[in-house]
């Protein structure tokens, strides 16, 4: 365990805040590219030396500008459907620098990345084992591939985005693994090229993780020695952030302890991270519109972002710090920080002490650059709300407010 890392976005761009706010409106997210690209480093150089790649899982965020940050970095892609792979493609990515991993892959995207020649499609059963090699053959060429293992290891994060148990619909059961190799090893159109495991998201001890590495090199040992070579191990994401200012697991201590697991077998270590790399960059900016008291019981601080904006809260309960951008003076109070969506889960926080607000303050909303605008929705014909990349004391709209007419574009009457 290691003290939280500093959350650099309070401290580099608070005093931009309410200038972005009054240029672009609210809400909006604020990202931080030089805390993206410090989180980047402390990865890649955790590494020191030992071979590996870093596959930015783009579901955290995949604003172009955020995508393309990554890749100007040297980050290689993960992800998760036909529009992340277009999005990674058209952000500089080369098909060999992406994986593809998906529960329920279409026809139509299967087609696609075999065609594309992506590095790894990451096979979920042995369904989809046949239908890649289907494709494959009928395209006449060749797909890599690896398999995603289930190591039935409890993740301890929420069960909501936990992946890694057999009760979890994801990968296959690792022990089915040794024969689903020498399966895909038969198949004319599939090189088998790496094992891949994902336990979970927004994992706050390391032992899940070292466990479920440390499962996959015994399984890539154990297939050498019946004479398959694999290229990479691919351990996926879910190291977690502090959203509480509470200790997290130091992202360099992950990779020593991923890079230790593999060592002895001298593969290639691939990882998969999203919050990590943008979760703390990110901030969202919200104004008050209303404060209500309801006697003798809870104060409701009421903001013009929700779950529209937002999910985390409503969907796991997720913990969020939020705070005043320039707090007023006085006692704070014990308050529920609500959207204004018409559902009862549409709040930030519950019994929250907050210093003092009136309606039109700015509140920003922190650690929501992994899964905040990514999971955004227009509920309510709420348009989806821009995004603002600051950088070395400067800031740009990297997307702009979505109008109404954008919104209604693709209907008829
Ligand atoms: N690789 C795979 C196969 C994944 O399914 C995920 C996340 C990642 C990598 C990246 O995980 P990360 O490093 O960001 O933890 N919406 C939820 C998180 C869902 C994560 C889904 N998979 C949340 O807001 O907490």
């Amino acid at each position: 365990m290691a003290p939280p890392a500093p959350s650099i976005t309070s401290d580099a761009i608070t005093g931009r805040l309410s200038e972005i706010a009054a240029a672009v409106g609210t809400p909006c997210y604020v990202y931080d590219a030089d805390a993206i690209r410090a989180a980047y480093a402390t990865l890649d150089d955790a590494f020191g030396g030992y071979p590996h790649a870093i596959h930015y899982a783009l579901k955290a965020n995949s604003a172009l500008a955020v995508v393309r940050l990554l890749h100007s970095l040297g980050s290689h892609a993960d992800a998760n459907s036909l529009g992340e792979v277009d999005v990674a493609l058209r952000c500089g990515f080369r098909p060999e620098q992406i994986v593809f991993t998906g529960v329920g892959k279409s026809a139509a995207e299967i087609d696609r990345a075999v065609a594309l020649g992506l590095l790894a499609i990451n096979v979920e059963s042995s369904g989809e084992l046949d239908r890649i090699d289907q494709r494959a053959v009928a395209q006449g060429t060749v797909a890599r591939v690896a398999l995603r293992v289930n190591p039935d290891i409890d993740a301890r994060s929420h069960p909501h985005i936990s992946t890694g148990l057999r009760s979890n619909k994801f990968g296959v059961p690792i022990d089915e693994a040794p024969a689903l190799f020498r399966e895909m090893a038969s198949r004319r159109g599939l090189t088998p090229i790496g094992a891949h495991v994902h336990i979970g998201s927004q994992i706050t001890t390391l032992d899940p993780l070292t466990r479920a590495a440390e499962a996959v090199v015994a399984l890539a040992q154990q297939l050498r020695a019946g004479g398959m070579a694999l290229q990479h191990l691919d351990m996926g994401g879910g190291l977690g952030i502090s959203y509480d200012g509470g200790p997290v697991v130091d992202p360099a201590e992950y990779v020593r302890a991923l890079v230790d697991a593999t060592r002895g077998s001298g593969l290639k270590v691939a990882i998969e991270p999203g919050r990590v790399l943008v979760g703390p960059a990110g901030v969202l900016l919200t104004r008050v519109v209303d404060v209500k008291q309801f006697p003798g019981a809870k104060r409701f601080v009421v903001v013009d972002a929700g779950m529209t904006e937002l999910m985390r809260p409503a969907l796991y309960n997720a913990y969020h710090r939020i705070e005043p951008v320039a707090p007023r003076a006085g006692e704070s109070v014990v308050v529920d920080i609500v959207g204004p969506i018409c559902e009862s889960t549409d709040a930030y926080a519950r019994d929250r002490r907050l210093p003092p607000v009136e309606v039109g303050d700015l509140i920003r909303v922190r650690d929501v650059g992994a899964y905040g605008a990514a999971m955004g929705h227009t509920y309510l014909r709420r348009p989806l709300s821009p995004e603002v990349m600051t950088e070395q004391g400067q800031w740009r709209v990297i997307r702009r407010r979505q109008t109404l007419d954008e919104l209604l574009s693709l209907e008829s009457e």
